[in-house]
């Protein structure tokens, strides 16, 4: 995924953004430490101007999540008190970097659970004020959408497609802060059903996912199931836009889920005897859906001139872009148009505190959206990313050539 090329020429980028000190002295690069409390992670860290992680820290509420079936906002919210002192105090330490140091402090304060966002935004207000630091929200799909030129040069502009627990969206990141929005989910996200899925048919008990969240269980079972078995039907099939629905899915699959517990005479709550079958078909079906309307996006973008004739790039990345067979399925289409797809590893596609330390650390290069320590900002449940463009994708109502999705599994 990184040729060394490639990081030869990010070194030498990252070189130039290198803040040289008085002569004799040693370089000197501006420090940021990043929050994240959107949803069930806390996370922290602290990045230098180059995007070197100088330190990090996370605390997963996964476990708990799973116990209880699901998040229980006032149970996410409690965790992230108890948490995010120390989680910061470890990023801190572990950078060797005082709060003294720091040149910003960037938090995630949009879109997420209100009673998380909360937390970090709180904390984060107390800190900057405390410290006399300049503040930076950050925008949590913006920073999914730029954690890959953390790792590798990407210019802009390139097409994003963000699946998460929370969202699922197709956009062209223009600039740091310039999106144009292709498509969103009409109803639920991918990993939301994936984990409802694997919720419905009680994975939790499988002796190999008992610690997965629901989308990791489900491409674990999958590599040993038979996705013909359960052939589900793709959503959307006369929508020539790049929105996406999952709850349709996820209806089919409970169907069948409750005929199967019928013909095994088994309740609900018991392992079924196909669960790899049922896990392979629907992570098939959702992984198709992604790349038709992924397929439709790249039409309209090379139609309308919005990606560079030379390497045009896609971007995958959100907690579901970790699945292999999804990435498959992509490379599948951007083979097809001859797209270059961009992937960051699962560490960095899932939530934590680098990836919004790294949206403070390009909003601080350009001097976007950096606010005194002493402005109230409020935090936002609901936050569309960058200008909507789904009524010009929806009128365009492009038909996209059928593409056989053979996906090795
Ligand atoms: O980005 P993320 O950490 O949090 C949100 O912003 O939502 O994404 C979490 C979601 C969960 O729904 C989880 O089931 C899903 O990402 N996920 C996966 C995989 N790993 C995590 N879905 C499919 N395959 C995976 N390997
Ligand atoms: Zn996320």
């Amino acid at each position: 995924m990184f040729p060394t090329n490639a990081r030869h020429v990010h070194r030498l980028l990252k070189f130039r953004h290198t803040v040289w000190g008085p002569v004799g002295t040693a370089p000197c690069s501006r420090l940021v430490l990043g929050i994240e409390t959107s949803c069930d992670e806390t996370g922290a860290a602290v990045l230098d101007e180059t995007g070197d992680i100088l330190g990090e820290a996370l605390h997963s509420q996964k476990e708990v999540h799973l116990r209880t079936g699901g998040i229980i906002p006032t149970v996410a919210q409690q965790l992230h008190r108890e948490n995010i002192q120390r989680v910061v105090q470890e990023a801190l330490e572990r950078s060797n970097v005082e709060p003294s140091q720091l040149s910003a402090v960037a938090t995630t304060v949009k879109p997420g659970l209100g009673l998380s966002l909360g937390i970090g935004l709180e904390f984060s207000q107390r800190f900057v004020r405390q410290h006399d630091k300049p503040f930076i929200p950050i925008h949590h799909m913006e920073a999914h959408a730029l954690t890959v030129r953390m790792l590798q040069p990407v210019a802009f502009p390139f097409l994003v497609l963000l699946v998460s627990g929370g969202h699922s969206l197709l956009a062209v990141a223009r600039g740091v802060d310039d999106f144009l929005l292709l498509g969103h989910t009409l109803d639920e996200a991918p990993g939301d059903t994936l984990d409802k899925v694997a919720r419905r048919l009680s994975l939790i008990k499988h002796p190999q996912c008992s610690t997965l969240s629901g989308g990791q269980a489900i491409e674990l079972l999958a590599k040993d199931g038979d996705r013909t078995r359960f052939p589900f039907k793709t959503p959307m099939g006369r929508m020539y836009d790049c929105c996406f629905s999952f709850a349709g899915i996820r209806n089919q699959v409970t169907m069948t889920i409750i005929k199967k517990e019928k013909e095994e005479g088994v309740e609900q709550g018991a392992l079924l005897s196909c669960v790899n079958d049922i896990a392979a078909a629907t992570q098939h079906t959702v992984a198709s859906h992604l790349a038709k309307r992924t397929h439709r996006a790249i039409m309209f973008c090379k139609a309308a001139g919005l990606l560079p004739p030379d390497n045009p790039t896609l971007v995958l990345s959100g907690g579901v872009a970790s699945n292999q067979y999804i990435r498959k399925a992509l490379t599948i289409i951007t083979e097809a148009t001859g797209l270059h797809l961009l992937c960051p590893p699962a560490k960095f596609c899932t939530d934590n505190g680098v990836m919004i330390a790294w949206n403070g650390v390009e909003r601080l290069r350009e001097g976007k959206g950096i606010l005194p320590p002493n402005v109230d900002v409020f935090y936002e449940p609901k936050a569309p990313l960058g200008v909507d463009m789904t009524a010009e994708v929806k009128a365009a109502a492009i038909k996209v050539p059928s593409v056989k999705m053979k996906i090795p599994n």
